[in-house]
């Protein structure tokens, strides 16, 4: 088999820029190691920055997002029982983020592949990747007893955290920086009426505590935990005693509780890989980079991947200019670490740390009471929540 692209994963970050190479006429197919139920089933974050949503527009994919998705101009943070609200709309110069679930933008992206009859290879086992810094480079994978080879142009490793093609890259080039947070959020997804309207990140001595949601029926809460505990020791009961315990108790006492549909635990990473190109293949996404969930950047932080990575491949294809393909790691690199440092920096000011002294509980107040206290810095919040410009 031959193509232009060879994309390997069917998350979003693959199907999207499946779908806009394809509305520029550039051939491409998807290799996805699950059935589209499976990749389906996953529940994800639900927090879209603007410049995604455009995107997702620009791929002819923002339909259903912008009917059933909302958008939300703040959120709040709780503090020793009051809530604060961090006014979006004011401090980033008129923007927002929509609220629709991610677990729902991939559903999307999956009908308009097939309805532009799109190439996206379910259950291709044994990915492996060739001669990557020649230039036609291959991909294998197994469907049965049978092993196909597609040759290509470039390879887009978008596989996620635990992919394989990240892998494909000879240790000696890759250089991986890694902070593992010493615990994990339990979530919840329950068919009940959201707590508030817009979400709240609270901090607790307790352990951090977010409220979100997915439509005005269908809420998802948060709640930090210890590595340690399992979702098997978690009642739903006991689950809603400790997230109303850590909320100001207006909101605690206001809460509608339900059986959960979805409990997991997720661990908090942070993680980038460097270089983001070797020879012809290019990671996007997760497949290079990991944030925590605090500051909502995941899928935002692979919306500039692709942004990139699909202009420069269009110069590529549309006028022989190579630029963008040369500068992708560096120009990519340097917006996830910025969306690096904000997550970061959200987790540390906002969860509670095992080992922490009495100076980094103080300092963690000083964060907040500066930030509550300073339009300068409510602005820098606001405006890497919103999404800092691509
Ligand atoms: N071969 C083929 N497909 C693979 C392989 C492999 N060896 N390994 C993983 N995959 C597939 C996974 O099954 C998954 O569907 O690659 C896909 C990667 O999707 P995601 O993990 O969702 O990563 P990405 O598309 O980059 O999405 C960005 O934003 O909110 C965050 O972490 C969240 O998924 C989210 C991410
Ligand atoms: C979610 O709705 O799942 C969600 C929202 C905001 C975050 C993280 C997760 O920061």
């Amino acid at each position: 088999m031959k193509t232009q692209v060879c994309i390997i994963g069917g998350g979003p970050s693959g199907l999207l820029l499946s779908q806009l190479l394809h509305l520029k006429g550039i051939d491409n197919v998807v290799l996805e190691r699950h059935s589209r139920e499976y990749v389906l089933a996953r529940i994800r974050a639900g927090v879209l920055e603007h410049g995604f949503a455009k995107l997702m527009r620009e791929a002819q994919c923002g339909e259903r997002m912008d009917r059933e998705g909302e958008i939300h101009e703040g959120f709040f943070i709780a503090n020793e029982g009051r809530l604060n609200r961090v006014d979006l709309h004011k401090y980033s110069g008129g923007s927002s983020v929509v609220v629709y679930g991610q677990t729902e933008l991939t559903r999307d992206l999956y009908d308009a592949r097939a309805q532009m009859k799109g190439q996206v290879i379910h259950n291709a086992e044994d990915v492996a990747l060739h001669d990557l810094t020649s230039a036609k480079p291959g991909v294998t994978y197994r469907a049965g007893d049978e092993v196909v080879r597609i040759e290509c142009d470039y390879v887009i490793g978008a596989d996620g955290f635990h992919g394989v093609s990240r892998k494909s890259i000879p240790k000696t080039v890759l250089k991986e920086y890694e902070k593992v947070y010493p615990f994990g959020w339990l979530g919840v997804l329950s068919r009940t009426k959201p707590v508030s309207p817009e979400l709240i990140y609270a901090r607790h001595e307790r352990g951090f505590a977010l409220c979100s949601l997915r439509s005005q029926v269908l809420s998802r809460y948060y709640i930090q935990v210890p590595l340690s505990d399992t979702v098997e020791g978690w009642s739903d009961d006991a689950f809603w005693a400790e997230l109303k315990r850590r909320l100001p108790a207006e909101v605690g006492a206001r809460m509608v509780t339900g059986p959960s549909i979805e409990k997991s635990i997720a661990p908090l990473r942070s993680f980038v890989a460097e270089p983001m190109r070797y020879g012809n293949l290019f990671l996007a996404g997760d497949a290079a980079h990991i944030v925590p969930p605090t500051g909502a950047r995941g899928l935002n932080s692979a919306a500039s991947d692709i942004y990139y990575l699909y202009h420069a491949m269009v110069a590529h294809y549309q006028r022989g200019d190579e630029s963008g393909l040369e500068g992708y790691s560096a120009k990519a690199l340097a917006r996830v670490w910025k969306a690096q440092r904000f997550s970061w920096w959200m987790t540390m000011m906002l969860h509670t740390f095992p080992d922490s002294i009495e100076y980094d509980r103080k300092l963690q107040d000083t964060d907040l009471a500066y930030l509550f206290s300073s339009e300068a810095a409510m602005s820098s919040l606001a405006e890497n929540y919103v999404g800092l410009p691509f």
